[in-house]
């Protein structure tokens, strides 16, 4: 498969040319800015892209790719950052920034990296003046001459001071010049072409082995699952355990889909009354996370050796964990334990992440390809302790059932509303407290219920969702009638920051 290589300056702009590239059907991977000539030859690649970088070119040691990286001969196309640290590479001046977070009107000169493109608006984070190596010409220029893009015919170089993915669908196609025309990529790269590669690759690595994965409900896991079964059938194991903290009806739709519909080897584990008694009294989040975590990992080693021999343990790692957790970029690796993480006293002869190429919405179309329902493979982020951090304070029986109930009402309307694939995350939490109400005239003393709809694209910050008054309307009286315990409804209308998503 035709492959391209971005080197990472820092900054999310590589991620988000890489997920365009792929998108334009061409593979495409993401590597640290100092990899070396020779890790960057093993992926075989047919051109290099230099990206992001929140630095300045300008200073003394600004962090720049090898000489011997240049030197592969590679077409390359340089973006922002990239671009200014190219030209101070190959001998030109940067004399500043001329032009900082404002769009600009760009004009382009003919270029085989704009073929099909006139003129374009983009938002320019930093454009620098500079003066060109030579041999380079400039291809772009926004208002009051600032060159925005040069070119090195000879060398098959060119950069760009903007990010031609951003804001406009039709600045892709210079990606796709660049890829295709340029490089001469094929474009082959595809969900059905992944599967298909990624069958053989899991045949070839577990052979007659026999393989295990702790199924959760979520996207990454379900689909690894759905995967690994097509490559090694019965020999795949899955173990779900519910811990009691799922949501309404997940633990049925899993034994559904992967026991029935699929008749994949499933072992549902029953641990509710355990990770309650674990949790009895416990009001600290993080001891709640980390007591979830722990009992986790005890139930599925207690499954696993019911299991017999089992050579591989199977993790739904994805492309975005693999680079949070190699730090490219200087990304902030999450803090956050998910659990189902590999149990360390575990013996298996070798971990398969089948997934570790993709991103998330590459792993939501594998699953669909596979089969899975729209409900499983569009599922909303969930954390990995589950209600426990929505129910705050202790976790009780109790309180979890009222939650559910109203977690599922809620989501319903949403649902109903047409609004599930329009929100990144919404569900409700059980808030600790009481207060006084009346109820077919008797006096109460009830929970309050929070409701949360957020919108986010990393989950890094989040804005509230301004829902239809008619929809929360709905919920308050729905909630408040259908879900005994519950007597007061409150919408949260908090961004991150100054909020977390969760409230614990
Ligand atoms: P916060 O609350 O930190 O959440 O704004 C950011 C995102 O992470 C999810 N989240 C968790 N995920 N284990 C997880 O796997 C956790 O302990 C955890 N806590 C929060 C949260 O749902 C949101 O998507």
């Amino acid at each position: 498969m035709d492959t391209l290589v971005i080197l990472d300056f820092g900054g999310s702009q590589s991620q988000s040319v890489a997920r365009r590239i792929r998108g334009e059907h061409v593979y495409c991977e993401v590597l640290n800015y100092d990899a070396t000539a020779a890790e960057i030859r093993a992926k075989e690649p047919k051109g290099l892209l230099l990206v992001g970088g929140t630095q300045d070119a300008f200073q003394e040691g600004a962090p720049d790719a090898s000489e011997e990286v240049y030197a592969m001969g590679l077409p390359m196309l340089c973006l922002g950052y990239g671009a200014r640290i190219a030209v101070k590479h190959f001998g030109g001046r940067l004399l500043g920034p001329v032009l900082e977070k404002r769009p600009a009107q760009i004009t382009l000169e003919s270029s085989r990296l704009f073929e099909g493109l006139t003129e374009c608006d983009r938002f320019i984070d930093r454009a620098d003046a500079w003066e060109l190596p030579e041999g380079f010409a400039a291809i772009a220029s926004a208002a009051a001459g600032v060159q925005a893009g040069f070119e090195c015919a000879e060398k098959n170089i060119f950069g760009l001071q903007f990010y031609p993915e951003q804001n406009d669908p039709d600045g892709l196609r210079i990606l796709s010049n660049f890829a295709c025309n340029i490089c001469g990529c094929a474009q082959d790269w595809s969900v059905e072409a992944f599967i298909e590669g990624q069958v053989e690759a899991i045949r070839r690595q577990v052979g007659d082995g026999h393989a295990l994965i702790a199924i959760s409900g979520g996207v990454d896991s379900s689909v690894c699952a759905a995967l690994m079964h097509r490559a090694i059938g019965r020999n795949m194991h899955c173990v779900h355990v519910n811990t009691g903290l799922m949501r309404k009806d997940e633990s049925v739709l899993i034994a559904k889909v992967f026991g029935e519909e699929l008749g994949m080897d499933l072992r549902m584990v029953d641990a509710e009354a355990r990770f309650l008694s674990k949790l009895a009294g416990v009001t600290d989040p993080e001891r709640k996370r980390k007591i979830i975590g722990e009992e986790f990992i005890r139930v599925f080693e207690e499954e696993a050796a019911k299991l017999g021999q089992v050579d591989y343990l199977v993790q739904g790692t994805i492309y975005p964990d693999v680079l949070e957790s190699r730090g490219v970029g200087g990304v902030v690796v999450k803090s956050h334990h998910n659990v189902g993480g590999m149990p360390e006293t575990m013996r298996f002869t070798g971990l398969v992440e089948p997934l570790k190429e993709l991103f998330k919405d590459e792993v939501r179309q594998v699953g669909e390809a596979l089969g899975l329902p729209a409900d499983m493979v569009q599922r909303q982020p969930f954390p990995g302790p589950g209600l426990a951090v929505r129910c705050i304070g202790e976790v009780t029986k109790a309180k979890l059932d009222i939650l559910r109930e109203a977690d599922a009402i809620f989501r319903e309307e949403i649902a109903n509303a047409g609004l599930a694939r329009k929100i990144w995350q919404y569900f409700a939490v059980l808030t600790n407290m009481q207060s006084t109400g009346v109820r077919n005239g008797s006096r109460t003393y009830d929970y309050t219920v929070a409701l949360r709809a957020i919108n986010s694209v990393d989950a890094m910050t989040a804005t509230a969702v301004r829902l239809p008054y008619d929809l929360l309307e709905t919920c308050v009286t729905r909630i408040t009638s259908e879900v005994p315990g519950v007597n007061r409804v409150v919408y949260d209308m908090t961004g991150k920051p100054p909020a977390t998503i969760e409230w614990e």
